[in-house]
Parts: C-alpha cells; structure tokens; sequence
C-alpha cells in the first residue's frame, strides 16, 4: 500500500487511516443488505475512535456496545439511541438505568439472573424495556480459542437448555418486552459453514418458540466476519456478499422478523495501519532485530493471541536488498513481538514501518503499560 504523506513529521507510533476504504467499505455494506430485511450495528468495540464512529454513524448504521461508555460514544457520535444495542455478560445496574434512560434499542441479555435485574431496574424507572435473550448455539466457529463465544463451556450467553425458562421470566414480567434472540458465535471467522450452521439453529429455536406462541421480532446472529490479515491489498473489503447471502437466505424470516448483525472487524480493520519508526537496527546473534517505537501496548493482538499483521516499510528505498529481521517492541516483556523472520527492504534507524489490518482491536485496545503515551491518530482522504 501507498501512504500519503504527511505521514513524516508525524510523532510515531501512530494508527494511520485511510478514510476512502473506511467508506467504500459501509458502501459495500450498504449495496448488499439494500432492500433486505438486514440491519447492521457497528461493534463499537472494534474501534471507538470518534471520528471512526461519526463516519459509521453517518452512513446509518446502528451500534452494537458493550459498556456505558460505548454507549456514550454512540450517542456523541450521533448513533440514533433506538439503534443502540447493548450486550455483556457484566452489565452493571448504572449502566442499565444508563441505557434505559437514554431509550437504546435493545439489551442483548446473558444470563437469567440479568434479566431480573433489568426487569427490577425496569420498574424503578418506569420503563419497559426491550430484550434480546443471547443464546449460546454451542457452535465451533473454528478460530482463536479467546475469540470463540459461541460453545458451551463458555461464559457468554444463556445455554439453550435454560432458555425456556429465561422467555418464561421475560414474558411473565410487566418490564421486559422480549423483541428478540441474539446470537455470536465468536471472531475473525473466514469460512461460511460456522455461519450456516449457525442459520439452521436459528430456525430450529425461532419454530420451536412460534409453536409454544412467541415469535421474536429481532433474529441477532452478532458478528465474527473474518478479514484477510495476509493480503491486505489484494482483499481490502471483505465478501460480504457472501456472508449476508448466507444469512438471507439461510434464515427463515416471517412478516416482522428482521436480521441484525453486529459486524466490528469486517468493517475498520483493513482501514487501519500502524506506523511506528525504527529505533535501532539491532545486530544480535545469528538475527537482526528491528527495535521500533511501537509497542505491545499500541497494539496488542500479536502479544495477546500470537496474531500476525503484515509488515511492510513505508519509505525504505526502492532498491535496498532483501534482509530478514525479527520486529520487536521497546516494552520490558518478551512477547512485544510483532513478527519473526520478517523479509523486508534493509532499513535504517529512523525509517518508518506499518503493521497492516490493525484499523479493528488495535487503538481500541491499546494501553499505557510501561507508562507509554496513548498511540495517536491520523485520518487521511
Ligand atoms: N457482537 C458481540 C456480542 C461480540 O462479542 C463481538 C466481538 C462482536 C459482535 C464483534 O465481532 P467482530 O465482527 O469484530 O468479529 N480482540 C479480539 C476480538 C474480540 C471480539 C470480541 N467480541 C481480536 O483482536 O481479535
């Protein structure tokens, strides 16, 4: 990829992001789902940058959070509040009345003991309030052991064996209107079948429940598309056409019924990259190590789930030889490690290096550990 200058000058490290693919990204989005019963909710989560969010909302989408503080982003950045939905196995009761006041959309619900709480907390206000019961599929989305949500012995989501009981509570109650399932099966997943499997049990539930007299307006199957992190140029948007086709033809809707989705990584990670400078060209034994400015704290997916961004340097000269190196950051544990046996255009102290697909989960995650200052923000086109 080519990025724009004024890259230099810049203090590093920095997430750089190309605007242009942010929006012909939502376009994609758009085309897909036009004229269909599908409706997207951003996961704020992925990436809360305010200037991110203002893009996202003023492309219509609706958002998926998971705190009170999302919730104030998505509101700040213009998010209308009925397209607000709000799961988490952890809500607190400020967060709740929190939501409830600010009239969101929908609370996606965990756990039965949650929905005693709300309904509680529903009261107090005075309001009803609108539910999704999460539901864990017990489905195998075939990826990274800490992104996958979706299987039984997981913390996520009300197992389908308590589920009656849970739409018992919810429809006896005077304070919960239940609107809706929710699903999500877990994270980066770049193959259809976890997504179709996960249709199939959708209609089972949604039969099963329509013969008992309970039909769900809001069929949630959460997020998860995957995004290619090795080649980032060659597949800069991902196939949704593909994923929703999956989910619009897979999913049995009646008159009323609408598909949600809560789509995070799929739509900013390929806008982003982070840009860090080469510290030191560090001469070890038998491997070259390229300490750079940018830490496991700016971006934390290698270190967290041994996760690989593609390296590329940014202004190295043209014609320098191939070296290979072991990419490194400056924070005091041995797993700030962004790449081993990296083949790159030889650099030099002071060049400058972009970790690629890091637009989803990178600043969002990113920490002061080491006391290090926050990464800083660039928006180009
Ligand atoms: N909905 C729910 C209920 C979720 O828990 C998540 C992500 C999403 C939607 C959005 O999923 P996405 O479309 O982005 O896959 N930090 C990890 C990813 C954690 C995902 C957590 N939940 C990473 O960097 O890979």
């Amino acid at each position: 990829m080519k990025f724009k200058l004024p890259c230099e000058g810049v203090e590093t490290p920095f997430y750089y992001y190309d605007m242009e693919l942010l929006r012909s990204t939502l376009n994609e989005i758009k085309e897909c789902i036009a004229g269909s019963d599908v409706h997207v909710h951003y996961a704020i989560k992925a990436n809360g940058n305010p200037e991110i969010l203002k893009v996202i909302a003023d492309s219509g989408f609706g958002a998926d959070c998971v705190s009170g503080g999302e919730i104030e982003a998505a509101l700040a950045a213009g998010f209308s509040n009925d397209s607000i939905y709000y799961a988490g196995v952890g809500k607190t009761d400020r967060e709740i009345i929190f939501g409830i006041e600010s009239g969101i959309g929908c609370f996606n619900v965990e756990s039965i003991e949650e929905l005693k709480v709300i309904s509680e907390l529903g009261e107090r206000c005075g309001k009803k309030v609108p539910v999704a019961l999460r539901v864990n599929p017990n489905i195998d989305a075939h990826t990274h052991e800490y992104i996958t949500t979706g299987l039984e012995e997981n913390k996520f989501g009300i197992d389908m064996r308590c589920l009656d009981k849970a739409v018992d509570f919810a429809t006896a109650s005077d304070w919960i209107d239940l609107i809706g399932l929710h699903f999500h099966i877990g994270s980066q997943i770049t193959i259809t079948e976890p997504f179709a499997l996960l249709c199939e049990r959708i209609n089972a539930l949604t039969e099963y429940y329509r013969r008992r007299g309970v039909e769900f307006p809001v069929i949630n199957v959460g997020g998860g598309l995957g995004i290619d992190y090795d080649n980032p140029d060659e597949n800069p948007v991902p196939d949704f056409k593909n994923y929703f086709d999956t989910l619009i033809s897979g999913i049995s809707l009646t008159p009323g019924q609408h598909i949600h989705c809560e789509l995070g990584r799929a739509v900013v990670a390929q806008c982003g990259s982070l840009i860090t400078q080469v510290l030191y060209v560090k001469e070890g034994i038998g491997r070259k190590f390229l300490i750079v400015d940018a830490g496991m704290n700016d971006l934390m997916r290698p270190a967290l789930y041994g996760a690989h961004h593609k390296i590329e340097t940014v202004n190295a000269e043209e014609d320098a030889c191939e070296e290979v190196y072991d990419v490194v950051g400056p924070v005091c544990e041995s797993s700030d490690v962004f790449g081993k046996g990296e083949k790159l255009p030889a650099v030099r102290r002071g060049d400058l290096i972009a970790l690629r697909s890091a637009g989803a989960y990178g600043e969002s995650m990113a920490s002061t550990y080491n006391m290090r200052k926050l990464p800083g923000s660039l928006f180009i086109g």
